[in-house]
């Protein structure tokens, strides 16, 4: 078969001037039929080239859906020859990573215990945003690593709230399944967006779920997105710039991370399942409200031999209190009778938290790993953490 490839381009480039011109005059059905046209191209640039077959298919699509999304001109250079794209389309992306933005009203103060992982977090973050000589450099991505329910994604939550930082979350799974295809379009734009709106804390959290699942088609694309990011990440890295942007990711399974994806974490922190202390606070801030007739430090020793996450502490926590509640509130149910405004005016009975209520609790919260995995971290953390 005659190689048509450039014939066609050019037929391609030639339609591409015809519908913007079209759209600047207002003339949608003159538009519609130039893009109509780019599509057929499209598809005969597909069959001429076997190998790029599904960029040109991507391509063909988007010039169908450009009638439906008016105005919109679908880019011609960035998805054959990877040029910078239109700035409309570009518009399209930076919308979508603005998408990803959320706000996080967790602080410090709300994570119990973990005196040293928050004191690690926190020197890096000071470090990124102080003025100083151009010779240090700020860490480029910090990974947070440990079993799960640790408290990683919090962590990560109150690096963000305590700088009032715009925070995007970047989930690979989510991202890849919702903007399959397009994701790591979107994904170069969170840095550009992230740059505008600064402070920024990019956060990918689980990771290894991106990283980790292998033949899929999603995983294809989850792959080529986590490259786009990382390749981002370099780039925006190198440049000098006194703006603060830092890259988090959590993971519960380090070890599924590869070499390529680690290089760009440098920094890696641990996030242990919760010592005595970390424990204590833990229980303490989830039942604060709420009195103690009980020795608090006993319970969390107890805890800390079960290896209980801080997860199955809230857990706990919340177990007991209902136990205290039914214990002092026996006919609940009944009150559901009740109209709504009668309901409104009552108060729920209650009184201080006691062994019992937390036994029970203990008994039927089962910990999210066992000894043999804990020493799977800790081998990890000696030999990869830093
Ligand atoms: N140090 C902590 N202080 C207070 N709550 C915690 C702590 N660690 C975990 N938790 C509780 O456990 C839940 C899960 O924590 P999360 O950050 O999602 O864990 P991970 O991301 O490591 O799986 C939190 O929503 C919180 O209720
Ligand atoms: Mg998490």
């Amino acid at each position: 078969m005659p190689d048509m490839t450039d014939a066609l381009i050019t037929q391609l480039k030639k339609a591409q001037s015809k519908y913007k011109e079209a759209l600047e005059n207002g003339n949608q059905e003159m538009a519609h039929l130039h893009s109509e046209e780019s599509a057929r191209i499209c598809v005969a640039l597909a069959k001429n080239s076997p190998k790029e077959k599904e960029k040109y298919l991507k391509l063909a699509s988007n010039w169908k859906n450009a009638v439906i999304v008016k105005g919109k001109t679908p880019s011609f250079h960035s998805h054959i020859e990877g040029n910078s794209e239109s700035s409309e389309s570009n518009n399209g992306f930076k919308s979508q990573a603005e998408n990803l933005i959320s706000s996080s009203l967790v602080r410090w103060d709300d994570i119990g215990g973990l005196e040293e992982t928050k004191r690690l977090l926190m020197e890096t973050i000071v470090v990124a945003g102080l003025q100083k000589p151009e010779s240090i450099k700020p860490w480029k991505g910090v990974l947070l690593f440990g079993p799960p329910g640790t408290g990683k994604t919090m962590l990560a939550s109150a690096c963000a709230g305590s700088l009032d930082a715009t925070m995007f979350n970047v989930q690979g799974d989510k991202i890849t399944s919702k903007y399959f295809g397009e994701s790591s379009k979107i994904l170069s734009s969170v840095y550009d967006v992230a740059k505008e709106k600064a402070p920024s804390i990019v956060f990918m959290d689980e990771i290894d779920g991106v990283a980790a699942n292998r033949n899929t088609d999603a995983s294809e694309a989850s792959k080529r997105m986590l490259s786009t990011l990382l390749t981002t990440m370099d780039g925006f890295a190198s440049k000098k710039n006194n703006i603060l942007i830092l890259t988090l990711a959590a993971t519960n399974a380090p070890w599924d991370l590869d070499d390529a994806i680690l290089s760009r974490f440098p920094r890696r922190i641990y996030v242990p399942l919760p010592d005595k202390q970390t424990t204590h606070a833990i229980l303490k801030l989830h039942t604060k409200d709420i009195g103690m007739d009980c020795d608090l430090e006993k319970i969390a020793a107890e805890c800390v031999k079960k290896c209980y996450s801080g997860r199955d502490l809230s857990t706990i926590s919340q177990k007991a209190i209902h136990t205290m509640v039914n214990d002092k509130n026996p006919n609940l149910h009944e009150l559901a009778r009740l109209p709504f405004e009668e309901l409104k005016k009552r108060k729920l009975n209650t009184r201080p938290l006691i062994l019992a209520d937390f036994n029970e609790a203990m008994n039927t919260t089962n910990p999210p790993v066992n000894s043999i995995t804990l020493s799977k971290y800790e081998q990890w953390n000696k030999e990869f953490g830093a």
